[in-house]
């Protein structure tokens, strides 16, 4: 079987850690490395969590730093109210004995796209700058790249920062201009999709279950996450966002995906808006020129979960 090349960028956070090991677990996915960037903590944060995560899972990869700040404007406030101080709902997991890899984040992406030209999938479950900026260090990634499947935006749904903005885009919405601006096949996994789900405290349950270590880790640290998601909910819940985009790639056929255009907002009331026009919507020249992407409209709830387990169990 050849397997799915994926490059995992990330800034974990526990929908992160959740995801990342559901790309680790499933044998038709093999995972070239991690690229770390600034969002939910910092990116030193970032880094540190993410080799913690392939230690637990003893999987020897490369994990690489990225950039700190937003392309534009002074560095973000972090999310340390939805991930704990740790980034990991305040558990404290022991430091890592490995080291970050040398290169940035940027130039692993450019070097792997290099080495296999049109066989990864860029899957990028937080703020989009290592890949602007890779963009930037060489133009001809989109057609290096097979795809770039996004966690992020809101396009028919408000938004969790803002009324109108999702986090990851709205934490970097210049980089994510650049992103959706590309000439490549990019895939949007929003709140559109990710909100619709809500997971109730027994499937982190089954997922300890079924794998003792790494479902067991993230059940320890959803706790705080379900915490801050169940806050003014009759039941506690929380939400996998960044799990989405990986189950797209291994079954497609769970989601309803509506191509059209896209736009990103980087002015000030409505950073980080990803405005969408399905095809046949508008016939207005600005937006017919704006560039073309998948937005996941809907998915099967049962089968994805039931996907989740099933990959966390083998
Ligand atoms: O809005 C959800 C996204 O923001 C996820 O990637 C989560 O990890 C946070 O970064
Ligand atoms: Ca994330």
């Amino acid at each position: 079987m050849t397997k799915h090349k994926i490059i995992l960028d990330t800034d974990p956070g526990i929908d992160d850690a959740m995801a990342i090991f559901f790309a680790f677990q499933s044998p038709e996915i093999e995972v070239l490395g991690l690229t770390t960037v600034f969002g939910n903590v910092p990116v030193t944060m970032a880094a540190k969590n993410a080799l913690i995560l392939c230690e637990l899972a003893e999987l020897d990869i490369p994990v690489c730093k990225g950039v700190a700040m937003p392309w534009v404007g002074p560095e973000s406030g972090y999310a340390h109210f939805v991930h704990g101080d740790d980034g990991f709902g305040n558990i404290n997991p022991p430091d890592p004995k490995g080291k970050i890899d040398p290169r940035s984040s940027a130039e692993f992406i450019i070097e792997m796209a290099r080495k296999y030209p049109g066989e990864i999938t860029l899957v990028a479950v937080g703020p989009l700058g290592n890949l602007a900026l890779a963009l930037r260090l060489e133009p001809e990634l989109p057609k290096l790249l097979k795809a770039v499947n996004v966690m992020g935006g809101a396009a028919f749904v408000p938004g969790n920062v803002t009324p109108v903005a999702e986090a990851n885009i709205w934490n970097d919405a210049y980089a994510a201009e650049i992103v959706f601006a590309a000439d490549w096949e990019l895939n949007m996994f929003g709140l559109d999709v990710t909100y619709d789900l809500p997971f109730a405290p027994n499937f982190i349950d089954i997922l300890a279950e079924k794998n003792p270590t790494l479902g067991g880790f993230v059940n320890r640290a959803s706790q705080f996450y379900t915490d801050f998601y169940s806050q003014g909910k009759d039941t506690r819940q929380c939400y996998f966002h960044d799990a989405f985009p990986i189950a797209y790639i291994l079954e497609p056929s769970l989601f309803e995906m509506t191509e059209g255009n896209v736009r990103v907002s980087t002015d000030k009331l409505n950073q980080g808006q990803t405005s969408f026009a399905p095809f046949g919507t508008t016939a207005s020249p600005d937006w017919l020129e704006a560039s073309t992407i998948n937005v996941a409209t809907k998915v099967d709830h049962p089968k994805l979960t039931e996907l989740f387990i099933n990959t966390y169990a083998l």
